[in-house]
């Protein structure tokens, strides 16, 4: 493994933008990208400059999916490297995404394939670029969606959409993405990191553990039964009381009652770092 800083990072005004760094492969992610990337994510969990992660591609592309050529051929005859990256690829795009403490938003600028969904699907939000180019690719090529791809659109699109896209293999633009919900909106690409920046800007406002709890309670309660969520609830209820020493009910709520502001109209402002 030659290569390096196939992943970048930088942080401003709070927000981490996280960048699939080989625009010449159309950023397919190698199996250098996926040690870089889960190594990025690692560093960023514990980074208090950083509040939101946003999640992109370098040049033209967000991802052309999995590096073909490096991941499927070259692995081919090293079965335990083959396993060890692929336990990598899968974690950081299933696992560690999902279940982020710090909200995540994939921002699909240009071409997203095949392996590509997975990471989208595993962010908490997702925005296109009207003219970006996305498609499961795998059975152009006689293969088909998997790893984690295949459950990550069993998770996000409707079953007619998943088993279309992944059985033609056609592709489908930024509007296309949206109108299925693989995406929340799509905005000409000229617009599109404005309009992220903006939404992440906004979200960063807003209290982390107050965030980090609203991604658990969606994302465990989709796993567990009726009761086991409203325990897990209640447990996570006082969980966020002591992480936030209750500022919730002293601040978030006493603030209103003394008339500082309407919080069905807008936030709370986070304590600054
Ligand atoms: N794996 C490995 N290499 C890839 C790649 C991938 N998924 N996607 C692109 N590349 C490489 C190409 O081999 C080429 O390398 P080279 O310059 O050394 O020859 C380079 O990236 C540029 O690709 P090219 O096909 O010339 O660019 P393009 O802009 O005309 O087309 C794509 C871009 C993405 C449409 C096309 O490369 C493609 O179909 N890639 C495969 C996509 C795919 O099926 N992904 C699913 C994987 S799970």
């Amino acid at each position: 493994m030659s290569e390096s800083n196939t992943v970048t990072v930088s942080i401003e005004n709070a927000i981490a933008t996280v960048t699939l760094n080989r625009p010449a492969k159309r950023n397919a992610m190698s199996p250098t990208l996926h040690i870089e990337m889960a190594d990025a994510l690692e560093k960023l969990r514990y980074e208090k400059s950083a509040r939101v992660v946003v999640i992109t591609g370098a040049g033209e592309s967000f991802c052309a999916g999995m590096d073909l050529k490096q991941f499927f051929v070259e692995l081919k005859d090293n079965p335990p490297e083959f396993d060890r990256i692929f336990r990598v690829a899968t974690e950081w795009r299933s696992r560690t995404l999902r279940y982020y403490p710090k909200p995540t938003i994939a921002m699909v600028n240009g071409y997203c394939f095949g392996g590509a969904f997975a990471i989208v699907e595993g962010c908490d939000l997702a925005f296109a670029a009207k003219e970006a180019t996305l498609g499961l690719s795998e059975i152009n090529f006689k293969h088909y969606p998997g790893g984690s791809v295949s459950k990550a659109l069993a998770n996000l699109l409707r079953p007619r959409d998943a088993l279309f896209y992944a059985m033609t293999g056609r592709t489908f633009n930024g509007d296309r993405a949206a109108e299925i919900g693989f995406v929340n909106a799509a905005y000409p690409l000229a617009d599109l990191k404005k309009e992220v920046m903006a939404l992440a800007q906004e979200i960063a406002s807003k209290d982390p553990d107050a965030l980090a709890a609203t991604k658990d309670g969606y994302r465990f309660s989709l796993e567990m039964s009726a009761e086991a969520a409203l325990n897990f609830a209640a447990a996570k209820s006082d969980q966020l009381s002591m992480r936030q020493k209750d500022s919730w009910r002293s601040e978030g709520i006493g603030d209103f009652l003394e008339g500082k502001y309407r919080p069905g109209l807008g936030g709370h402002k986070a304590p600054a770092e």
